[in-house]
């Protein structure tokens, strides 16, 4: 094929500390159906993603799990990657930025920028924790607003005023990791000067959708600002070379991500040439899908690194809103958290790609996937509409006719019309206008609804006489079914397959729409899909009774330890007698606990994922004899049992409710 083309494209790389959820798959699906829809046409599109797998936040993770962070992200790159096969994602690689194709990418890229001038090396000022001996990031501070005495805050900007301010100009700060007061200490950063790139910047975002190039207007008129790029250690993440004790912030590492993934892509693909896609001049395209939220970081930063190592930039990139689920923000609180795994436990992938195309447009607007919505719109166009029209139709074709399609279609101007609007369809599809793609096809399946009805062979084929008739509707019924389904391919890939099976005719290709399938034989039509029941759709919201074993911490388990060393650990049912917040620490709730004899108080670290609410009277089970711990705000009297990583993945260990304070657990 002469006008080929050759695009890479990439979608955000999740972070290897967390499972995906149903906002992720957003991007998925919506990064899926443009690749597929690329391919479909006979390009070649290449889509690759990778683990985020660096930074303070994993590496934190790991140390309260127990585990390394190696273990930590190993984990997650195959929970990651076995939910999104559950959504037909058709990645040609996922790989992670804890990689050598990404170490060695990213010093080479540091190498060049330095040797071009485009690094400066500052000694900066930051909070230290003394007690954990690390430097603190602005999200690990809290303190009293230095400006509206709001307490509680981040140490870089305040919830309720919105000041922004330095994590030194807080009152009262503690390090929210050991809840120790942080002092201010001095290291040398390296630092990427952005400002040497506004000039080729204001011209490269000039590609850019409409509304994301108003945002980056704001950011150019309040000043490109050189941009901090090392982190000291203990951090997780790659070293710079040539100078110990500094690390590349993780954000400079994961978007190098995309090219290492392709790197390591190219090692095991004879007919691809890394080089050929990121030499400056390259005729191939790059495209990355994001979220709004990171925009800063792949239409600033990014191309302006790229093009400062001597590679090229994007093509573009496209950014989509965030997700809600009934209106509201995805929130575990208001159960609207719903993870890939929860959704795929009760509902095929299939479902949910449909409904977010029919509601996905090139813009950045938010999208809500409303529960009753989504049933309603997925049984009425997919079950009712598409697959009704091949379910009238091919039974008449296999018990009257053997399986034979008719020779001719009685209404060739019908038709022409579903192949005249491959180009329009192909249009939005290429526009990222999926949601009008959507309304189009189905539109389409109306009219071919509408025929059948018309023309009723179910009736007709009673009278011997209309033979023919029927077997020239049933075949006209199908072929528009066929094409409506090549239309969908992108979107439905399951179905599409079991399509290309039952009509026996090969893999579906774009063009094929132009050339009907007559005279040939078909197979059995077996059911494509089956309609959603409401209570299913429902049932995602129910988080799981049984709380999954945390992969990593599951895989780390093969250090024994002796039924002895087991029984000396004394676990007791407690009943929550009182649940209350903790002034200053931002991580603990106080627990007051019945277990048997007489109360006890627990620090537990679950407050970001409990409301004090939500724990009087729930049973738990505590460590009954582990040493006091004295804390800053008292004496801890035990250990409460929960699994999961950590922030709102935090599932407390309850027995069922028959079960009586101060009983033993073994
Ligand atoms: O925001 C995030 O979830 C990041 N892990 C995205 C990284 S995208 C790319 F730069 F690697
Ligand atoms: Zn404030």
């Amino acid at each position: 094929m002469s006008n080929q083309r050759k695009i890479l494209v990439t979608s955000a790389l999740p972070y290897a500390s967390g499972p995906l959820h149903l906002g992720h798959i957003v991007e998925f699906v919506q990064t899926d159906i443009w690749v597929r829809f690329q391919r479909l046409r006979g390009h070649q599109c290449i889509y690759v993603c990778a683990d985020d797998a660096h930074g303070t936040p994993i590496m934190l993770s790991a140390r309260e799990q127990g585990i390394s962070p190696e273990e930590l992200v190993a984990g997650f790159l195959e929970s990651h990657t076995t939910d999104l096969a559950g959504f037909d994602i058709s990645f040609d690689n996922f790989h992670s930025t804890h990689s050598t194709e990404n170490t060695e990418l990213v010093q080479g890229i540091f190498h060049k920028l330095d040797a071009a001038g485009h690094i400066a090396r500052r000694t900066i000022v930051q909070a230290y924790d003394e007690k954990e001996g690390m430097f603190l990031p602005d999200r690990y501070v809290r303190g009293t607003c230095p400006n509206c005495g709001t307490e509680d805050q981040y140490g870089d900007s305040c919830e309720s005023c919105g000041a922004t301010y330095a994590p030194a100009e807080l009152r009262d700060a503690v390090s929210v990791i050991s809840g120790t007061k942080p002092v201010e200490r001095e290291s040398e950063h390296l630092f990427f000067r952005l400002e040497n790139f506004e000039i080729m910047l204001r011209d490269w975002v000039t590609r850019l959708p409409d509304g994301v190039q108003r945002k980056l207007e704001e950011w150019f008129e309040s000043g490109l600002q050189d941009w901090d790029i090392s982190r000291d250690p203990p951090y997780f993440g790659i070293e710079v070379p040539g100078l110990p004790d500094h690390y590349f912030y993780v954000w400079l590492d994961a978007p190098v991500g995309y090219m290492a993934s392709f790197k390591n892509l190219c090692e095991r693909r004879d007919d691809l040439d890394f080089d050929e896609f990121w030499k400056p001049d390259s005729e191939a395209e790059v495209y990355h899908f994001i979220g709004k939220d990171i925009v800063y970081f792949h239409c600033l930063f990014w191309p302006a690194v790229l093009q400062g190592a001597g590679y090229r930039t994007p093509t573009s990139v496209f950014v989509h809103g965030f997700l809600q689920i009934n209106g509201q923000k995805m929130s575990k609180r208001r159960k609207t958290f719903v993870t890939a795994r929860q959704y795929l436990d009760k509902l095929s992938g299939e479902y949910l790609r449909y409904y977010y195309a029919a509601k996905l447009g090139a813009g950045v607007e938010d999208m809500d996937l409303n529960l009753d919505d989504f049933v309603q719109r997925v049984n009425a166009d997919v079950v009712g509409k598409l697959v009704n029209i091949a379910s009238r139709c091919a039974g008449f074709i296999t018990r009257q006719f053997d399986g034979r399609l008719a020779q001719q279609l009685p209404d060739l101007p019908l038709y022409t019309r579903f192949a005249d609007a491959s180009e329009r369809i192909a249009g939005l599809y290429e526009g990222r206008e999926f949601s009008r793609a959507m309304r189009e096809i189905m539109s389409l399946a109306d009219e071919a609804n509408r025929y059948i009805d018309e023309h009723k062979p179910w009736q007709a084929i009673k009278d011997p006489a209309n033979r023919d008739a029927v077997h020239g509707v049933c075949t006209q019924g199908l072929n528009l079914f066929r094409a409506l389904m090549i239309y969908l391919k992108p979107v439905l890939p399951g179905i599409a397959a079991a399509s290309e099976e039952f009509l026996n005719a090969g893999e579906f290709r774009w063009d094929d729409v132009a050339t009907p399938l007559l005279g040939s034989e078909i197979r059995k039509f077996k059911p494509l899909i089956r309609r959603i029941e409401a209570k299913q759709a429902q049932a995602i919201l129910d988080v799981p009774t049984e709380p999954e074993p945390d992969k990593p911490a599951a895989e780390a388990a093969d250090k024994h330890i002796s039924i002895d060393q087991f029984l000396e650990i004394d676990l007791r049912v407690a009943r929550v007698i009182e649940a209350s917040y903790v002034d200053g620490a931002d991580k603990l709730l106080q627990l007051t606990l019945d277990a048997g004899e007489e109360k006890r108080t627990v620090f537990a670290g679950i407050r970001s994922a409990y409301e004090p609410e939500q724990l009087r009277d729930r049973l738990v089970i505590v460590v009954a004899n582990l040493a006091p711990r004295k804390m800053r705000f008292g004496v801890s009297e035990g250990m409460v049992l929960a699994a999961g990583p950590g922030g709102e993945d935090i599932f407390l260990v309850s027995p069922d409710s028959n079960a009586k304070p101060g009983m033993r657990v073994r």
